[in-house]
């Protein structure tokens, strides 16, 4: 399969690589001086084998490996200053490179910890969640969570590839699988594709998988194509906006909305609450309805998302009164002012942005005339 090149100033500056199976990888690796793996305890099975892959290929090139744990509370600068130590405790350089295993927790601490590390060494990624393989690994945005807020501390620097396989979502917990559901939705609803039927067709391979026994392993073959496509889509965003002055923010699509409730749902003491692709899944529905109240959408698109995301398993009803989502949607990093940059769904496949408070937001949002049948 040809890579997917994400391009800067006529230079590539960072590549999608995909593979059938894990061992594909091996030729992404070839000429560093060290590897050295960082990758999410959950995924040690996979991690080791890629190790061991290393070590029977390039002898002497495996650097070390270091496992972490993938929760929100601990993508702290915590985690990655142990990072750093390691790469420090073990000679990492320029030349090395750090490959991140796992989730996007895993792949933003990884790439953040790789950047500052010696003002910046070179990473890669191999996502082994369906929602770091279309969203969280590619584009470069790494960061950690600070002080209660979502990704506050962070970068935009590109890895040099991101490898994509479906075999790790093998082990993936349905939870989890449904959760990158939503980031694989967003960006079909932002770009239908050339038949205008992506976003409809994902839904429906999405849906058999969602309720199949195994719909992971049994429709890996099919569902590679829309992880590839998803992941096109958000090169090409990137490509054309890498630092966000425009385009880009199109990608935030349910994301402001998302962030408050993944705020106001994480436990003081685990950080866990609702999970990311969730919240935004409840994010698009508020934003559609927010886009319906300003006569931008048409009054059953938040009626139809809702089904959609309901029928793959996403839920849909944001749990918290709005108006107690204001606060914490006024700290939204895309804030300019008070003004925050909402992304709004016309249709499928068309999304408009609008410039509002977040009050502004909550009350057209509440007093729509639009309810979600859910
Ligand atoms: N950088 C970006 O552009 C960007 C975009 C979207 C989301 N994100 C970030 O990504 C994070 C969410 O990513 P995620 O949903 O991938 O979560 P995650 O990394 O937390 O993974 C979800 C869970 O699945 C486990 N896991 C991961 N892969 C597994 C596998 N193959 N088998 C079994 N278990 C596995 C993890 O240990 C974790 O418990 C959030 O922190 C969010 O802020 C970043």
């Amino acid at each position: 399969m040809n890579d997917i090149e994400i391009i800067n100033s006529g230079k590539v500056i960072s590549r999608i690589v995909t593979g059938e199976w894990i061992s594909d990888i091996l030729p992404q690796l070839k000429g560093y001086r060290k590897v050295y793996v960082i990758y999410d305890k959950n995924v040690s099975a996979l991690a080791g084998s890629i190790s061991e892959m290393i070590e029977d290929h390039y002898p002497s090139v495996l650097g070390g490996m270091m496992g972490i744990d993938a929760s929100e509370q601990k993508k702290n600068l915590d985690t990655v200053m142990g990072i750093c130590s390691f790469l420090l405790d073990n000679n990492a350089d320029r030349k090395s490179l750090v490959l991140g295993i796992g989730g996007g927790i895993t792949t933003d601490m990884t790439g953040f910890a790789a950047s500052i590390y010696k003002r910046g060494v070179k990473f890669a990624f191999v996502p082994t969640t369906l929602l770091a393989q279309v969203d969280a690994a590619i584009g470069g945005k790494t960061g950690v969570n600070f002080h209660q807020f979502k990704n506050m501390l962070g970068v935009i620097r590109q890895p040099e590839f991101t490898f994509i396989c479906p075999e790790p979502l093998e082990t993936l917990p349905q939870r989890d699988f449904v959760s990158g559901s939503a980031e694989m939705l967003k960006t079909f609803i932002l770009d239908n594709g050339p038949q205008n039927d992506r976003y409809e067709s994902a839904c429906h391979l999405l849906e058999k998988i969602h309720s199949t026994p195994d719909g992971v392993i049994k429709y890996s073959t099919r569902l590679l194509p829309f992880i590839i496509s998803a992941a096109a889509v958000k090169a090409g965003v990137v490509s054309r906006d890498q630092f966000e002055n425009g385009e880009r923010r199109i990608l935030n699509l349910g994301h402001t909305f998302a962030h408050a409730i993944e705020h106001l749902s994480a436990e003081e003491e685990t950080g866990q609450g609702i999970a990311h692709g969730e919240a935004v899944a409840m994010g698009i529905v508020l934003a559609a309805k927010l886009s319906a109240a300003l006569g931008i959408a048409n009054s059953h698109l938040p009626e139809r998302l809702a089904r959609d995301f309901k029928r793959v398993g996403l839920p849909c009803e944001c749990p918290f009164p709005l108006e107690e989502m204001e606060k914490a949607m006024s700290v939204d990093k895309k804030a300019e002012g008070d003004k925050i940059h909402f992304i709004l769904p016309q249709s499928i496949g068309h999304v408009v942005v609008k410039d509002l408070t977040a009050k502004e937001a909550i009350d057209l949002t509440s007093g729509g005339t639009v309810i979600c049948i859910i």
